[in-house]
């Protein structure tokens, strides 16, 4: 049987008393001066937190601070070190250095049971012998509480995930949809100041998948609590979240919301990982005079040369360069003639193959666009230029990393 969810909320508890009001930082790294930020507004911190498991560096002097209240993703690919993390953060797991803070307080060393926070397993396993609300109620009854508050607290959240109506039937009675938010009404009925869910959808199906992750995004939203939700899927992380951290072996590569994360990749991992990108060897130059139409500048890619209207970068040596589909423009005036390999309708927009030279893109169009035609006039809206794997920023309001 997996562990249940982890019961909790001992006020109490916190392993580093000293930590209350102090420094009261407000900026949204999680170091201050050196040290963490214990600003009792910060929901959690994690400070230059690492861990080590079989030999191997498995997070590695990770920093993330979540807003109170705020819904944040941890995302990467498989054996990233996103359990691990998670783990650290709930106590299942001490850190090998750093410290893990929730409310400004210090729970580094806490054992879970005394921590403010609740876990969803990656399995929620419910038990099969328990009803409902005994499931619900289980993390109650450790902790001794009353009978009527059980049966109170147990009724109200059952009524805050929409499953009144199944109070007395078993899991195997109702559907995986169901049994997911059994599970987390088990983790809120808690009442923990954060809530951590390790990739709680991965046991339902594709549209299920959808509308359970939405209502767990409303009911996030409505008892305004701190998250961490992990997943390796990242339309699951853009749809749901108010920031995402990408990580990738360990570290965290960008932290940002959902439309800087895709529109501002800061790294060539992060590019790759969230959505689509074209990428290639090419030179971007300013345009020369006349000849581009409006736009400032071109890609050149052997000897094709690309009219581009937005580039990251202007490189005197030839870069990677990153194109998303939807940036490659077709049927624009002044565009360089494409042959068209493939169309593929997908519904709101038809998805192009094209060879361009050397180049095989894609393209992302409007479902207007003419299909049919052998060749097209290609543009490109935007190119991010990436130099050593990190995104070259000369755009004004490009920001440094962070
Ligand atoms: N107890 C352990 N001993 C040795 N290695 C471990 C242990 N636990 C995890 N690891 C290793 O640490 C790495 C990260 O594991 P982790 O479970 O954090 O990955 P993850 O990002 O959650 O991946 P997934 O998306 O597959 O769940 C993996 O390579 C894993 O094999
Ligand atoms: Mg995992």
């Amino acid at each position: 049987m997996a562990e249940p969810t982890s019961a909790v909320s001992d006020r109490q508890g916190p392993d580093d008393r000293s930590a209350t009001g102090a420094a009261g930082a407000t900026g949204t790294s999680a170091t201050t001066a050196g040290g963490p930020d214990r600003d009792a507004d910060a929901g959690l911190v994690l400070h230059q937190v690492a861990k080590t498991l079989g030999g191997r560096l498995i997070v590695d002097n990770l920093d993330l601070r979540v807003r109170r209240g705020e819904l944040v993703c941890l995302l990467g690919p498989s054996g990233c070190g996103k359990t691990t993390t998670l783990r650290m953060i709930g106590g299942f797991l001490r850190p090998d250095a750093g410290q893990v803070l929730i409310g400004g307080r210090g729970y580094t060393t806490t054992p879970p049971e005394r921590r403010p926070t609740a876990m969803v397993f990656q399995n929620y396993a419910l038990w099969p012998h328990m009803n409902v609300f005994k499931n619900v109620a289980f993390g109650l009854r450790l902790r001794k509480l009353p009978k009527a508050e059980i049966a109170e607290r147990v009724e109200r959240t059952l009524a805050l995930v929409n499953l009144t109506h199944h109070i007395r039937s078993f899991p195997a009675q109702i559907s995986g949809g169901e049994q997911q938010r059994v599970a987390l009404a088990r983790a809120l009925v808690l009442e923990p100041e954060v809530l951590l869910l390790d990739e709680p959808l991965s046991n339902l199906d594709a549209k299920l998948r959808v509308k359970v992750r939405e209502d767990i995004k409303e009911i996030q939203q409505r008892v305004g609590i701190t998250t961490v939700f992990v997943t390796h899927d990242q339309d699951e992380a853009l749809s749901i979240s108010d920031r995402i951290a990408v990580m990738n072996a360990g570290r965290i590569e960008q932290y940002a919301g959902a439309h800087d994360l895709y529109r501002e990749p800061r790294t060539r991992f992060v590019a790759d990982f969230v959505g689509t990108m074209n990428f290639f060897e090419g030179q971007v130059r300013a345009a020369p005079a006349g000849g581009t139409g409006d736009a400032g500048a071109v890609v050149e890619v052997g000897d094709v040369v690309v009219p581009c209207h937005a580039p990251s970068a202007l490189a005197e040596q030839p870069g990677l360069v990153g194109v998303r589909p939807e940036d490659v423009r077709v049927g624009h005036p002044g565009g360089v003639p494409a042959r068209v390999v493939r169309e593929v309708p997908r519904g709101h927009f038809t998805e192009f193959v094209l060879d361009l030279g050397p180049l095989t893109l894609r393209a992302f169009v409007g479902a207007d666009t003419p299909v049919g035609q052998e060749t097209v006039p290609v543009t490109f809206g935007r190119a991010l230029v990436y130099a050593d794997g990190k995104l070259r920023s000369e755009l004004p309001g490009g920001r440094a990393e962070g």
